[in-house]
């Protein structure tokens, strides 16, 4: 098992944390040190206010829950604040660039989280913001919720090497890229599975293999759910229509049908499998309620970790290095 102590913080402050892949192996195991660091401090109730009077802006342009909710959980318990921002809300939804919004937004705020559609939208923010800019959920990429799902597998299992993890559904998805990358990182194996035509962004995949290379992961890609869950340490599975993808929506209810986790599938797991899902779910749909609800799955203990492991992120960038 790889040690998660290392012997200088990486200089971490005033980066944006726009995906995974942008980052160093080092760099993720000490967010996740900080993470549990954070959480064990919360937990005793010791508090930990590293960003005193700090302020988030946090740019809402897709409904939320648990982003929303736990990015300002995570900046309150830091000692700061959070400022909920609906792009409809503001002069953004009506037009006025992105540029702009970033420059002024960046003269009120010690760093920005964006949830928005293109991936695109979110780099062409970052680079006109002068404060740290934070991925709150693209298209593309999810790296916030997979920093706590790594934290969430960490904690159950008690490291990442040698285990083997199964994402199965839709390839071409925010989460999936995401564990790919992080899967990657922190040198676990990966296999997904999806369906002919949905398979991972290429240019993802790609870099997701570059990282495994030098970590000695090993990542699999398959149209077999079953090759993808055998000998499984960790199932997780992601809508099958995601945020902009309504329309889509019946289309994909046929084509993903054979890829539901369900019993039957994690048969072909380990015995002590971990079931993820970032949330919102559809249980009947790519998961069957036996799995969600069942004695595998540990859904809410990845939720919780979104408040934690953001903590990490939050005092990294924003906080004094
Ligand atoms: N998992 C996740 O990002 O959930 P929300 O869409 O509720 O923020
Ligand atoms: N892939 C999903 C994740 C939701 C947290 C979506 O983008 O809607």
């Amino acid at each position: 098992m790889k040690t998660m102590k290392m012997t200088a913080a990486p200089m971490l402050g005033g980066k944006d944390f726009l995906s995974l892949g942008a980052f160093q192996p080092d760099e993720i195991f000490f967010l996740l040190e900080e993470a549990m660091e954070m959480k064990a401090m919360q937990k005793s109730g010791i508090p930990h206010p590293y960003l005193q009077g700090k302020l988030l802006g946090m740019i809402f342009e897709k409904a939320s829950t648990r982003t929303r909710v736990s990015f300002q959980v995570a900046m309150k318990q830091l000692g700061g604040d959070a400022i909920y921002l609906n792009k409809h809300d503001i002069q953004l939804g009506r037009g006025e660039t992105i540029e702009d919004t970033a420059k002024v937004l960046s003269r009120y705020v010690d760093g920005l989280m964006v949830r928005t559609y293109g991936h695109d939208l979110l780099v062409r923010f970052a680079a006109s913001a002068d404060v740290p800019v934070i991925n709150g959920l693209t298209d593309l990429h999810h790296p916030a919720q997979v920093l706590a799902d790594l934290l969430t597998i960490y904690e159950k299992k008690g490291g990442f090497s040698g285990l083997k993890l199964a994402y199965v559904g839709d390839g071409n998805n925010n989460m999936c890229h995401s564990l790919l990358e992080g899967a990657a990182l922190v040198g676990m194996d990966i296999a997904v599975a999806n369906p002919e035509g949905y398979a991972p962004d290429p240019d993802v995949l790609e870099n997701a293999r570059r990282i495994a290379a030098a970590t000695g992961s090993r990542i699999i890609c398959t149209t077999s759910p079953e090759e993808a869950v055998d000998g499984a340490d960790v199932v997780v599975t992601d809508v099958w229509a995601s945020m902009g993808q309504e329309a889509e929506r019946d289309v994909r209810l046929n084509v993903f049908r054979p890829y539901q986790v369900n019993a039957a599938l994690c048969a072909r797991a380990k015995t002590d499998f971990l079931f993820l899902h970032c949330l919102p779910a559809h249980r009947g749909e790519e998961v069957a309620a036996e799995i969600i609800d069942g004695p595998h799955s540990v859904v809410f203990d990845e939720a919780e970790n979104r408040v934690h492991a953001q903590k990490a992120i939050l005092k990294a960038l924003l906080g004094k290095n």
